[in-house]
Order: structure tokens, then sequence, then C-alpha cells
């Protein structure tokens, strides 16, 4: 594992380890509503806190790109971080939530990681080196296409204008496939299609931090993301599909044709 790697995961336990020391008490945190339906706690704030100190120990000159803080620094070389993907779920004591790590390198995911503290399951995948969970190679489905799928997806409860879109996806990816689910962590989400759980995932309106790490283990584990026109925008338009290349393809095409006018691909 190359050292940058090392640190991240490193940081990503010291994270896990305090967001699991206040989950048995969610109900004292103090809550603020970043936007209708966007929470934000002290715990992500203190997860956040303990990744990039982590990091900025090893690496005093890398620039971050975190949830809570926003962008710090200039340099070729960026950490994305998701401090705790996955609030909602956390603040109600529902059990799937992660910390999403993502080194990029002059633009380019260099290494990554995805972190379950509950299920102690780390993720993590290296540009030409493949993607494990707890050091094991994971691959993802062999499925060939959307028949006898399970695919996962995150519902835009932010932003009010994809739901109709996301609605008229939704009924035909129920239509096509074996069943769908929507655990509550995009980056999770992601890993569970780098490892098989899932056979493809599908989500409008993300941010940078929730896909970054995930988008890496999916392509190191042999599977396909791009954005919904099949390009490779989707840290500009937060629009993502992944899967393994036949059913991320069989995906692209049954949600392209509900793609509206105002959605950008
Ligand atoms: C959220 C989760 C969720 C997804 C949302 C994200 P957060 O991240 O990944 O699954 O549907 O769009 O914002 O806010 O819990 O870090
Ligand atoms: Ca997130
Ligand atoms: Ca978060």
């Amino acid at each position: 594992m190359q050292p940058s790697l090392t640190i991240a995961t490193r940081a990503a336990r010291a994270a896990g380890r305090l967001i699991l020391r206040y989950f048995e008490r969610v109900d004292q945190l103090q809550i603020q509503a970043k936007t209708r339906n966007d929470f934000v706690s002290e715990v992500d704030r203190a997860a956040e806190d303990a990744i990039i100190q982590e990091l900025k120990s090893k690496y005093p000159n890398h620039a971050f790109l975190a949830e809570e803080s926003g962008p710090r620094g200039r340099s070729d070389f960026e950490w994305i971080i998701d401090p705790l993907d996955g609030t909602t779920n956390y603040l109600h004591g529902f059990p799937q939530f992660s910390v999403s790590i993502a080194l990029r390198v002059r633009g380019r995911l260099e290494c990554g990681l995805v972190y379950d503290p509950l299920r102690e399951e780390m993720f993590t995948a290296e540009r030409g080196g493949g993607a494990q969970l707890n050091d094991r190679r994971i691959r993802v489905a062999n499925l060939t296409g959307l028949e006898g799928a399970l695919i996962g997806t995150g519902f835009p409860f932010r932003d009010q204008r994809h739901i109709d879109t996301y609605l008229s996806m939704f009924r035909t990816i129920l239509q096509n496939t074996a069943g769908i689910r929507r655990p509550g962590s995009a980056a999770l989400d992601l890993a569970y299609v780098a490892c098989g759980r899932t056979d493809g995932f599908w989500e409008l309106g993300l941010a940078e931090w929730d896909m970054a790490a995930g988008a890496l283990l999916v392509s190191e584990a042999g599977g396909r993301v791009s954005d919904l026109a099949g390009g490779d925008r989707f840290f500009v338009t937060g629009n993502i599909i992944g899967g393994n290349l036949k059913v991320h393809r069989a995906l692209l095409q049954a949600l392209q044709p509900h793609l509206s006018e105002v959605l950008s691909a």
C-alpha cells in the first residue's frame, strides 16, 4: 500500500473512533441545518478536524477539499474528504454511514478509501493497483444486464428540482431489476458496487466528496462510473452511474431517456 493510503487509513480510523464514541448518544449532539434537510453535527466537524490534522502532520503542503471546511490551500495534491457520509442516518441512530477520503493528484484520483466503522470494513483503492476490502481483493459483480440486478440509489432530498426526473428513473429501474436499495451513504453505496453487494448505483446531485473515493473503488474493482451522458463529468454535474461494464451500459440506456432538459448530464 502506498504511504499516502496508509496515512489516510490511519486518519479514517481516528475519525471512525470518534464517530462511534458519540453514536450511542446522538440525541445529545449539537446539530445545525446547513440547508433544508441537510444537517451537520459537532461529530461531522470533529471527525473532519481529526482527518485533516492527521493528513497535515504528514503532508503540510497538500490542499484539502473537505465537506465542512471547504477548500483549503493550493497544491497538485488535493485530499477530498467526507468525514461522515450518511449524517441523516447517523443522527437517527440508523447504522449505515462511512468516512470517505480520496487523494487527487493533478486532477486524477490516485488513491481512496471508504471506511464503515460499525462493521470495521475498510474499502481501499489505488490507481492501477486494484481495490480491496480489509486487504482482500474485491471485484464488481458479473451480471450481464438489469434482469435480476440489485441496484443502489440515493433520493434527491435536498434539491427538489430533481424529483420528477428522479421518480421517472426510479420507475424504470424498479420495473426492470430485482430491486432497489437506498442505504443512505453514497460513498458506501459505491463501495458496495465495487465488492459486488449491489450490481449498480445511480444518484443525482452529489458532491465531489460523496463520490471521489467510491468512484475510484468501482473502477479499480473492474467496473465503470460515469455521468448520465456516459462521460466523466460526474464531479461537475453531481450525477453518477456505476456498475460492472454491462450493468453500467444497461443503466445508462435505461436512465438517459429520462434526463429532462433542465438537468445537465
Ligand atoms: C449524503 C449521503 C446520501 C446521499 C446524499 C449525500 P452526507 O451525504 O451520501 O446517501 O443521498 O446526497 O449528501 O450529507 O450525509 O455527507
Ligand atoms: Ca456525503
Ligand atoms: Ca458528510
